[in-house]
């Protein structure tokens, strides 16, 4: 099939390029001989609304499905797999980006454009610069299996690879980027742990075979007697 693994010459829009992960995906696209039209709006609304996205994506359509291999790669959260308490904007908005991105990705598929999605965990970037060290580290420390912050261009790299020639079959997918974050917390619980009791609250941060070890004596009597499930 002669799938390449380089963007030499290929032409890139990102949007939001003058900070964070939209100025690593310049950065790293630009390394790889792409050529990159870099836009930026500064904008209070990092939340990144679907119809906005849908505007942008609508305007460049002409361009992507020309030679029937055009990539989008949508940015979305962690916050758009699971939710966080009073974080419901931004939740809603990033919920909305993964819906975008499938229905898009059914859409598009047939004029051979693949859309897919990045959810990032927590990065260093403008966006999380107020929040203190302490407790960068602290919830990183708690949350995050390699128990850190993530740099821009680890999600940046994640995003060349998707965009690659040779990507030519990923299409619709949901990748988070996050440090094992939701690995460990499971999609769609998210924060939603924060409200269990105390005492189980203290065995979430415990290594995870306590963890996942721990059920109700109702529901280890349910499981136990549950028929293993079918592959
Ligand atoms: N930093 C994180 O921990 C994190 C985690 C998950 C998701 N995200 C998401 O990643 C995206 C990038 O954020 P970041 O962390 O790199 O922030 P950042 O503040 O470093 O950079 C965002 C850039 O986008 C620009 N911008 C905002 N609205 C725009 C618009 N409508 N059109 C064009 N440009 C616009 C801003 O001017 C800014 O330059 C955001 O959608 C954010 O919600 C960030």
């Amino acid at each position: 099939m002669g799938l390449s693994r380089s963007v030499a010459g290929k032409v890139v829009l990102v949007t939001g390029a003058a900070s964070g992960m939209g100025r690593a995906i310049a950065e790293v696209f630009g390394a790889e001989g792409a050529k990159v039209a870099a836009t930026d709006r500064n904008a209070d609304d990092l939340a990144g609304t679907a119809s906005w996205r849908l505007a942008m994506i609508r305007t460049c359509l002409p361009h992507l499905t020309r030679e029937r291999a055009g990539r989008i790669v949508n940015i979305a959260s962690t916050e758009g797999l699971g939710a966080t308490p009073y974080l419901s904007p931004y939740t809603v908005s990033k919920h909305g980006v993964v819906g975008l991105t499938r229905s898009l990705a059914c859409e598009l598929g047939p004029q051979g454009v693949t859309v897919n999605c990045i959810c990032p965990g927590p990065i260093h970037t403008g966006m999380t610069a107020p929040i203190p060290d302490d407790d960068k580290q602290k919830f990183a420390r708690r949350r995050v299996p390699l128990r850190r912050y993530g740099e821009p261009e680890e999600v940046a790299q994640v995003v060349l690879s998707v965009a690659l020639p040779a990507s030519s079959y990923l299409n619709g997918a949901i990748i988070p980027v996050d440090g094992g974050l939701t690995a460990k917390f499971g999609y769609g619980s998210g924060d939603a742990l924060a409200a269990w009791p105390r005492r189980l609250q203290s065995a979430r941060d415990k290594p995870c075979d306590r963890t996942v070890r721990w059920a109700p004596p109702g529901l280890r009597r349910r499981r136990a007697s549950r028929p293993p499930i079918a592959p």
